[in-house]
Formats: C-alpha cells, sequence, structure tokens
C-alpha cells in the first residue's frame, strides 16, 4: 500500500509542485491540507488546484475562530513581541496548523506529514517540532528543502504535469498572512537600507478617514467589546484592524534573528494587533500590582522567543501560559484609543478594578495620602547608601 502523507497547502507553486512530487517521486497518497486562519482568497479554488496537481484527497479547514482564541489569545495576554517588535504573525500560525496536520493524519491512516518551506526559515522549524511535540511518531517529509529545484524549474515542472498556477510571472515578495498580520519579505527589501515601497501594502494603506475614537472592553486580558458592541475574538480583530489600519498606521520593517542563525530584513503590517497589544499593556498598567507587573514584563519576552523559536507545545511555554493567566484576573475594563492619520495611541483606560487611586495620587485637598510615613520610609530606604557615603567621607578625612 502507498504511503499517505497530510501535506499544509497554500494553493501556492511550491506546495503545488509538492503534491506532484510527493506522488511521483516518493510513491505516496497526498492529502493536501489548507487552513483559513484569516488570509483571505478563494477555498474552493484551493481545493480544486490540489486536486488537480494530483493529491488523492484534498481538506480545506475554517480555523479562524480556533486561531484567534487558542493561539492570538495567549499572544495578547503575553504582550507578545518577538525581539520587542514583531507581534508573531506567522509564528503564531504554523502550531495551529501542525495540529491539524496531526489531526488529519489521524483521521486518515497517514503515517507522515509535509510542508513546503525551505530550509533557511523559522517555519520549518516551527511546522516540524511542532508535529514532533504532538506526534512523536509521524514521520516529516520538506520537498522543498530536499529537491533542489529553482522557481524555473517548478514552473517548468508544474507546466510538465499540468498543474494549475496562479501566476507564472516573477513574483515580487514572499508574504504570509492571517488575522493577526502580514509579513512580507524577499524582493528589493532584502537590501536593508532600501526603504519597502509603497506596493509592499495592503492593511495599512490610508483612506483619508476622519479622526475616530474606539473604545475596547477586556474581560480578564481579553479584548471582548468594540465601542460596546460584543464580538467574538476573531472578528474583533478583522474590524478593528480594518479601521486601525486606514489610517496608514500598523507597519514594521525590522531586522531579525531568525532561529537558524540568519539575520533578515522583515516588513509587517499588523495594525489590529498592535493596537489590541498596546490597549491591553495600558490597562495592565492600571490593573497590575507593581511586582506582578515587572516579573510578567521580565517573562514576556521569553514566552514570545519561546513561540518565535517553534515551542508552541513545550514545558516551559505551558507554565508561563499558568503563570500569565493568573495574572490576568483583574485585567478588566475599557481601553480609548484614538486614531488619526499615521498615528494611533491610548487616550484613557478606566477599570472596576484599577489600582489607582486618586485619593492617593492627586495633589489637591482631597488627598488622603500620609506624607509624614514617608520620612522615615525614605530614611531607611537610602540608609545602606548613607552609610556608605559616610565611610567614604571618613577615609578622606
Ligand atoms: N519572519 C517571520 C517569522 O519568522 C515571517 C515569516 C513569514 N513566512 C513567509 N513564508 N513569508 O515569523
Amino acid at each position: 500500500m502507498a504511503k499517505r502523507v497530510v501535506l499544509a497547502y497554500s494553493g501556492g507553486l511550491d506546495t503545488s509542485v509538492a503534491v506532484r512530487w510527493l506522488a511521483e517521486e516518493r510513491g505516496m497518497d497526498v492529502i493536501a491540507l489548507a487552513a483559513d486562519v484569516g488570509q483571505g482568497g478563494d477555498f474552493d479554488a484551493v481545493r480544486q488546484r490540489a486536486i488537480a496537481a494530483g493529491a488523492v484527497e484534498a481538506i480545506v479547514v475554517d480555523c479562524r475562530r480556533e486561531f484567534a482564541e487558542d493561539f492570538v489569545a495567549p499572544a495578547i495576554r503575553a504582550n507578545a513581541l518577538y525581539e520587542g517588535k514583531y507581534p508573531l504573525v506567522s509564528s503564531l500560525s504554523r502550531p495551529i496548523i501542525a495540529r491539524h496536520l496531526v489531526e488529519a493524519a489521524r483521521e486518515h491512516d497517514a503515517d507522515s506529514v509535509a510542508h513546503g518551506c525551505t530550509g533557511k526559515g523559522n517555519d520549518q522549524v516551527r511546522f516540524e517540532v511542532s508535529v514532533r511535540a504532538l506526534a512523536p511518531d509521524l514521520e516529516l517529509v520538506a520537498p522543498v528543502r530536499e529537491w533542489g529545484m529553482t522557481r524555473e524549474d517548478c514552473i517548468a515542472y508544474a507546466a510538465r504535469f499540468d498543474i494549475p498556477i496562479t501566476s507564472t510571472k516573477e513574483k515580487l515578495y514572499s508574504i504570509d498572512d492571517n488575522l493577526w498580520g502580514r509579513a512580507i519579505e524577499c524582493g528589493v527589501l532584502e537590501d536593508p537600507w532600501a526603504a519597502p515601497p509603497e506596493d509592499v501594502y495592503a492593511l495599512t494603506v490610508p483612506t483619508g478617514a476622519d479622526p475616530v475614537e474606539i473604545v475596547l472592553t477586556f474581560e480578564e486580558g481579553l479584548p471582548t467589546a468594540l465601542d460596546g458592541r460584543t464580538l467574538p475574538l476573531d472578528e474583533l480583530i478583522v474590524e478593528l484592524s480594518a479601521t486601525v489600519g486606514g489610517y496608514g498606521w500598523g507597519r514594521l520593517d525590522m531586522v531579525e534573528n531568525r532561529r537558524v542563525g540568519i539575520k533578515s530584513r522583515e516588513v509587517y503590517e499588523a495594525p489590529g494587533a498592535l493596537a489590541l497589544l498596546l490597549a491591553h499593556a495600558d490597562l495592565e498598567d492600571l490593573t497590575l500590582e507593581r511586582d506582578l507587573h515587572h516579573e510578567k514584563a521580565r517573562l514576556e519576552p521569553r514566552w514570545s522567543e519561546l513561540v518565535y523559536d517553534g515551542l508552541w507545545f513545550s514545558p516551559l511555554k505551558d507554565a508561563l501560559d499558568a503563570f500569565i493567566g493568573s495574572s490576568q484576573r483583574w485585567v478588566s475594563g475599557e481601553v480609548r484609543l484614538r486614531c488619526e492619520p499615521g498615528r494611533v495611541w491610548v487616550a484613557g483606560r478606566r477599570s472596576q478594578y484599577s489600582l489607582y487611586d486618586h485619593g492617593l495620587a492627586t495633589y489637591d485637598a482631597t488627598d488622603q495620602f500620609r506624607h509624614e510615613d514617608s520620612a522615615g520610609f525614605v530614611r531607611l530606604w537610602g540608609l545602606g547608601v548613607q552609610t556608605w557615603a559616610a565611610r567614604q567621607a571618613r577615609r578622606e578625612q
């Protein structure tokens, strides 16, 4: 019996050629799995293309809600930004796709799974480490890493086997998108000195809208409503992204460290993600106790690194999730976001669990702070330093 493989299928040139290559060169029955994580596009066409390329079966899974709730939600609570900037767009989608690959492999009695990543990127790491964590017995195949074909070779291969491809003309960029944002690489962007041309952007094109204020409601660290309308997380993100992106805000241009040792220049658009992270972190300023807040801030970069590095399913990530989860108990309230052309910022915040005490903070007559307590507190706080300075003064006499 032929070996069966479940392939993560995007509908693009590489994964379409991979379907045929696995069948021809490896004698495998290929089940193509396309995951809708909010990247948009015509999934019926994707399914038909997989079959035309030679797949014995083509599955399309709508994972938008699951992606938002199980993968994006923990990232919001963790204020997740890799290297302080990148909201982990692609890094978050790989583990959910891996989960569906494994599920499909079990359902269809496949003994292996495959992906269309090259050997130079992070995504191969995320797919493979995630699959191994979920199903240590499954084999992994990475056709694009093995076949040694150039883009021209792939186009020729597709022509030889009558594989329909969307466009044969030179693709300008390598793009990966989902509801949390969009990553753009390659082409002119490979020169880190070259400014990104306007045509790389799709989610942050200014529409000339008038300034507006958006009120975001959070419950236990997660956004639940937009301007008072309760929405499922995936829909809330999509709507917020469209609004905020319309002000031309939410772009990133960075040189980042890949897991495989390469520095690469990356351009991102993530208007909804960056706006939500901004609002969430602001609400934490209001509601988290100081030590908890500071400790969480130390752990957040570690969480982001683990996820970037493909360790979504790992014991340390689980333990950090437990810590972060416990920290979010009182992170409920509202944040006002102000949007103007080119900028979005927090204009106000409030919470029924606010730790901001006006009676303590105010300089007006309602002041309840016990000023007399400060004298002794400050004396003891500085006692060690004072003793140290006195020794210095004695020695110099
Ligand atoms: N550098 C980003 C990351 O590692 C984006 C990767 C995008 N993938 C792609 N196939 N264009 O998460």
